[in-house]
């Protein structure tokens, strides 16, 4: 798959999912700024991707969570890549707790980062993807989908992406500015090797009901592939879109 020519930003893009999709689009062609509230693994992403594959590639630090730090991204990616074709909101947080005693802090900064954070990027890349007929890619979950257990605020983040991606789909799909996402089940992160501790009294045998059909979880590369793919030209007709990949967990 080719992205001459075509000016990417990922957010998100220190780590994991995002980092495995800023190098496929990297390592294939395109100009890419990637965004991230984490300055040092910022950086550090960068001087990997830059030493791996060359190219065009620009880092910028974001709090996706804040609407003038979204702001300040958008102009700097318009301002450093010239344009923008395509927009992959990728930034997320997991926080896991008993619904009853999760804190009412923890339930604002997920939903703050998961769904506050698309929404402003997306709001304010928006104009320039209509210049380009460009394309946005939300990374939802299968939490989003179905409900897992000492996940509410988590889930609610990830549905509401859904609800963000579809309606946004439907808005623009005349307009020329396709709106899609992936929905991941069990990726091999940073986020999921440190954020699987659920705390004392966690119901296991509700838990294990969540493990991929396939026994293993997935690469973040698989994620960056279906990523690319959604914002591809193969995937000309496709909007509103919501790619599942979890290994048959929201099979049964
Ligand atoms: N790993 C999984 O199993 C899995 C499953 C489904 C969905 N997801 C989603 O995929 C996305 C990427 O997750 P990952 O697994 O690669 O996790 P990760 O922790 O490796 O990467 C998340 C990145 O987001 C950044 N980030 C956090 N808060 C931010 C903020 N306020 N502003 C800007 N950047 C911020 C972090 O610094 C980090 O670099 C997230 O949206 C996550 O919810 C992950």
């Amino acid at each position: 798959m080719s992205f001459n020519g075509k000016s990417v930003l990922v957010t998100g893009g220190a780590s994991g999912i995002g980092y495995a999709t800023a190098e496929l689009f990297t390592r294939s062609g395109a100009d890419v700024v990637i965004a991230d509230i984490n300055e040092a693994g910022l950086n550090a992403a960068a001087d990997r991707l830059r030493a791996a594959h060359g190219g065009t590639l620009h880092a910028v630090v974001c709090d996706s969570a804040n609407p003038d730090s979204c702001t300040h991204l958008i102009d700097e990616s318009v301002r450093l890549l010239g344009k923008l074709d395509i927009v992959c909101n990728i930034a997320g947080v997991l926080a896991n707790g008993p619904t009853d005693s999760f804190s009412d802090e923890k339930w604002l900064q997920v939903l703050s980062v998961n769904l506050n954070g698309p929404f402003f990027i997306s709001k304010r890349a928006i104009p320039h993807l209509l210049e380009t007929q460009g394309c946005i890619v939300n990374v939802a979950s299968t939490a989003g989908l179905v409900g897992i257990p000492y996940g509410a605020a988590y889930s609610a983040s990830k549905s509401g992406v859904i609800g963000l991606t579809k309606a946004m789909a439907a808005e623009y799909s005349r307009r020329g500015v396709r709106v899609n996402a992936i929905c991941p089940g069990h990726v091999l992160t940073p986020m999921t090797s440190s954020g699987a501790d659920f705390g004392p009294g966690t119901d296991m045998e509700l838990m294990t009901r969540l493990f991929p059909l396939t026994g293993k979880g997935s690469d973040p590369s698989e994620m960056a592939a279906a990523i690319a793919f959604l914002a591809s030209d193969a995937a000309i007709n496709a909007t509103g879109t919501i790619l599942t990949i979890d290994g048959g967990q929201t099979a049964i």
